[in-house]
């Protein structure tokens, strides 16, 4: 029970079922890339029940087959996603390579989720996004927004490829001044291709929307707490994007995806994500559900700021530690509803016992969204 991180992967089994044969599985283009790992597209003929199926699966690997430190951290990966099982909300295991570990070669095949990261989607769709939140955090209905005759909408500046612009540059706060109704509503979205279908979708981001992948990515966490499994790095570039607005929690088990160094800061302990860590962890190296749930409380900020980067003109240094143990906190988003912005004072008190768990999360977010529809 009192065992490290490490001790605990160290007696955690491999079950040879998911082993699967290296030559069914077909490697693509990479997906991404971090310090020590990498992930590519890939094509698996009968992966996990799939009959004879190929199926586009994702693959990490180590970037180095000789960095035994990465490869380490992989197999751990792998151990505590097959302790973890499956769940709609987290990233799942289909199967892994491991006959050629010998040769520093481990591939680890995981779901492919087409619409990549939430952090790079929220700022790719940014143009895109209705507001559903007024002025005093109240999260207006379907029919509210109906009557407001689409007016907020108008905020946001559509310059789309090949459509001629119908909407001028509105300046934003000028509602009600470019005639309610106008214009067709098909002009409000956005469209894009969808690669595997060449379909053109209609692609927007609502207020709605973010809710909901932040209601997701609390159940995702929520199982990870119930299997006793610590995130370690919960932000919005480690939770990915499947069909149908699902959420996916990615890498967890402390295995640093490290896409962009920039959010990353050296410290005695090697990179550490500062702004999305919990004062605990900082200042005494404590890792717990209860951080996690601080770092769910940084990514909600993120979620409804579409994508900012935390503590916005501040560095992440001793000194943002030391105004965090005096009580500063960010504000609530502009576009976040009001029970939003108390969900993330519940996430970021000093306490760690104190903060809300993610069970409670789920809960405040699911009797808000009942209230709503
Ligand atoms: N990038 C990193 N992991 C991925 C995954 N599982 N699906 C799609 N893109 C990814």
């Amino acid at each position: 029970d009192r065992l490290n991180l490490d001790e605990q992967i160290e007696i955690l089994p491999y079950d040879k079922r998911w082993e699967f044969p290296r030559h069914r599985l077909k490697l693509g283009v990479q997906l991404g890339a971090g310090c020590f790992g990498r992930v590519v597209k890939g094509e698996a003929v009968g992966v996990k029940d799939a009959e004879e199926m190929v199926k586009t699966v994702a693959v990490k690997m180590v970037r180095s087959q000789t960095n035994v430190a990465a490869l380490e951290a992989l197999v751990g990966e792998l151990k505590i996603m097959i302790h973890l099982g499956a769940h709609l909300n987290v990233v799942n295991l289909l199967g892994a390579c491991t006959k050629s570990i010998i040769k520093g070669e481990l591939l680890v095949i995981v779901e492919y989720c087409r619409y990549g990261n939430l952090q790079t989607y929220l700022i790719k769709h940014r143009k895109d996004f209705v507001n559903q939140v007024d002025e005093f955090g109240n999260l207006l209905s379907d029919a509210e927004m109906q009557q407001m005759g689409n007016t907020m909408n108008n905020r946001r500046e559509l310059e789309h490829q090949g459509e001629e612009s119908q909407v001028e540059n509105n300046s934003s706060e000028s509602a009600g001044e470019t005639g309610e109704g106008s214009k067709e509503p098909e002009s409000f979205w956005a469209y894009q291709q969808d690669p595997d279908t060449n379909v053109n979708a209609i692609i927007t981001m609502s207020t709605t929307d973010l809710i909901s992948w932040g209601f997701q990515i609390a159940r995702g966490m929520d199982y990870l707490a119930s299997r006793k499994v610590l995130h370690g790095d919960l932000a919005a570039r480690n939770v990915l994007l499947a069909d149908d607005g699902v959420a996916k929690v990615a890498d967890f088990g402390m295995s640093r995806n490290m896409y962009y160094e920039g959010n990353y800061q050296k410290t005695s302990q090697g990179l550490m994500p500062v702004k999305w860590m919990a004062v605990e962890s900082l200042t005494d190296r404590v890792f717990s559900t209860q951080s996690d749930v601080w770092s769910y409380g940084v990514l909600l900020w993120e979620l409804f700021t579409l994508g900012k980067v935390p503590y916005p003109g501040m560095e992440a240094n001793y000194q943002l530690i030391r105004q965090l143990e005096n009580g500063y906190r960010m504000e609530k988003p502009d576009f976040a509803p009001n029970y939003i912005g108390e969900i993330m004072s519940g996430c970021w008190k000093l306490d760690p016992n104190e903060r809300f768990t993610f069970s409670q999360i789920d809960e405040k977010i699911s009797s808000q969204m009942e209230s709503v529809v």
